[in-house]
């Protein structure tokens, strides 16, 4: 039906004559001229009509925005006063010969140049006119070349692309599963894959030594802006390797990806642990474009009247840290109150700080709610550690540990963006050595990772003292966004046996829910590891994008809802009574 897209004419020669299909972007009546911006996937151009083609002048003069049009026409510059350098196609224009409206249009729901001015509800429950925007039709199809460039990759390295089922088991990857009623095996239920990994540890064991799939996986967790109940993993595993390798392959896939599609150098990620990355940044995903940093003061507190201080630091499990924001001595009353509020959603307490006003004048230059607990030995020797200057700014956490990391670590991250401190540029590193556990509320234990990582101490030494022990896991971090994750996993039954048990696993359940994964380890499965990218993730940082909703063309909204389908929606009483399923009312 078309010679060339709309977006392509200007490779046409001046003089040629092309077809071009699309939509009408714009039309304008100019002095009994018509002008119509065609557009399609490719771009934009301008056609004209005249008055000597009557009878397509008339029909060009009866389109509306979004008209679907077939339109022949001849190629020709623009005269200069008109070329319009903000177009790919702004130096030409097309003469139109020919026109067929082969669709009208109603009116748009919302112009589509003036999308931020609508909801974003509006713009999901017409998606099929939203993905009609330039910046959305760019990061699609850039996300279709970055898929084609990362298959390349693999593919290049030996990987094979193996698909695995999505009715499945559960896959324990922290979140809750969505589960899909059977109707062949009545109240039962499959769940759908949370990721991929068990089947990809199965395919090593099989034998297929370097796998990979683009693997579309369910989570029901809240949502956030890099977070949607399905997203699409890059999935990778290989055999008899370690962690270096899997590091350096799926490095050089990242920095293949960046290159490619960016122009933009990566170079070698550097690698941090997780215990350093605690302390400094309160995060094991640390956006190093960041210059701020977490100062443990815990030594200096022990002793302060002040209990709140005083307590967490003497608490081995406590912590007393300072955030230094130099220049931060401007940020008002309100503005600390409004901190101290966004922080209470990680469970500090209170944010106390120390302003910097006249270093030289000692504890009088000194502006803070809390000076006043504090003897002036320490006041002075915090001065010291923290390298304070005029106008800087020190915020303080007092808590459990993991409080003050992810309320100072989210600080740090809000401050920063607050006075301007995050850097341009790309901030890619490895943090390693996470510990294989973490304590639940309840008092046990549960990985970190998942359940199928290994540790990198024997089975006796992680049985003594499970909380120690250390995983052969890695996560790959971009400008403070996890982008990937994956570990060595545990090969030998036994091990795989001792960390169910550390997890409050009994040997019945584990029987029973990955009694699968147990006779594998037992039937011969070599050593192996791998990880996972989200695709969503790292698309929606490639392209600058702010949710990963940018880079999905049918995402769910916040509350895990499709406003364009209506989904999740009722099924009929036949459906329900086939699936052996009675309703009951929902839990206030
Ligand atoms: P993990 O759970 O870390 O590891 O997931 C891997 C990567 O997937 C992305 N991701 C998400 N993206 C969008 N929405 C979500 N709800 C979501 N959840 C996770 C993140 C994350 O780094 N099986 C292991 C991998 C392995 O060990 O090989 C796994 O799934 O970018
Ligand atoms: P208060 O004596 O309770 O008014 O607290 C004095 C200062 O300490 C205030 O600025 C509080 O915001 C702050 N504060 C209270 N609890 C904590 C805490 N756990 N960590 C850090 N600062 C705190």
């Amino acid at each position: 039906m078309r010679t060339h897209y709309c977006g392509a004419t200007k490779d046409a020669s001046i003089g040629e004559t092309v077809t071009i299909c699309g939509w009408v972007d714009r039309r304008r009546d100019h002095g009994g001229v018509i002008f119509l911006d065609m557009r399609d996937r490719e771009g934009i151009v301008q056609v004209v009509f005249d008055p000597d083609t009557k009878e397509y002048f008339e029909l060009a003069d009866r389109v509306r925005s979004e008209y679907v049009l077939q339109i022949t026409g001849r190629v020709r510059e623009r005269a200069p006063e008109t070329v319009n350098p903000a177009m790919a196609t702004g130096h030409i224009e097309v003469l139109g010969k020919e026109l067929v409206i082969l669709n009208e249009a109603a009116p748009p729901p919302f112009p589509l140049d003036a999308h931020q001015t609508v909801g974003e509800d509006v713009r999901l429950r017409y998606r099929f006119m939203d993905l009609r925007r330039e910046s959305m039709q760019q990061n699609l199809m850039t996300r279709s070349r970055i898929t084609s460039t990362i298959r390349q990759y693999l593919e290049t390295a030996g990987f094979l692309d193996i698909e695995t089922p999505v009715l499945t088991r559960a896959t324990p990857e922290g979140a809750r599963d969505y589960l899909v009623p059977s109707r062949t095996n009545a109240s039962k239920f499959f769940a759908l894959p949370q990721s991929p990994q068990l089947f990809k540890q199965l395919l090593m064991v099989s034998g297929f030594d370097r796998y990979y799939q683009i693997a579309r996986c369910f989570r029901d967790e809240d949502l956030r802006a890099d977070r949607q109940p399905e997203f699409t993993q890059i999935d990778v595993e290989m055999s008899f390797t370690d962690e270096l390798e899997v590091m350096q392959l799926t490095e050089g896939m990242v920095r293949a990806l960046f290159q490619t599609h960016l122009n933009v150098d990566l170079g070698d990620f550097p690698q941090m642990t997780w215990h350093e990355a605690m302390e400094r940044f309160g995060s094991d995903k640390p956006d190093l474009r960041i210059d701020l940093e977490l100062v443990s003061v815990d030594d200096l507190m022990a002793d302060v009247e002040f209990k709140v201080f005083s307590g967490p630091a003497n608490d081995p499990k406590g912590r007393v840290a300072a955030l230094r924001v130099p220049g931060g001595a401007t940020i008002s009353r309100k503005e600390i109150d409004d901190l101290t509020k966004y922080i209470s959603a990680y469970g500090a307490r209170g944010l106390a700080w120390i302003k910097v006003n006249d270093k030289a004048s000692g504890v009088s230059g000194l502006q803070s709610p809390i000076l006043k607990f504090m003897p002036e030995s320490t006041i002075h020797d915090l001065v010291e550690r923290l390298d304070l200057e005029d106008g800087d700014i020190v915020f303080f956490g007092a808590d459990k540990r993991q409080i003050v990391n992810d309320s100072l670590g989210a600080l740090r991250l809000k401050v920063a963006a607050m006075t301007d401190r995050v850097r341009e540029g790309w901030a890619p590193l490895w943090v390693v050595d996470f510990p294989m556990f973490e304590e639940t509320s309840s008092g046990g234990l549960t990985a970190i990772h998942h359940p199928f990582t290994a540790p990198s101490c024997s089975a006796e030494a992680l049985k003594a003292a499970p909380e120690n022990a250390l995983s052969r896991a890695y996560d790959m971090v971009l400008n403070g966004s996890e982008v990937g994750g994956g570990s060595i996993r545990i090969h030998r039954q036994e091990m795989q046996k001792a960390v169910f048990d550390i997890l409050g696993i009994s040997e019945e359940e584990a029987d029973a829910k990955f009694g699968f994964l147990l006779s594998a380890l037992k039937h011969g499965a070599p050593p192996h590891g791998g990880l996972a990218f989200g695709l969503d993730r790292l698309v929606m940082l490639m392209v600058g994008g702010q949710s990963i909703r940018d880079v999905i063309a049918f995402p769910k909204t916040q509350s895990a809802q499709c406003v364009m389908t209506d989904a999740p929606g009722e099924v009929s009483e036949q459906q329900l009574r086939e699936l052996s399923i009675r309703l009951r009312a929902p839990d206030k």
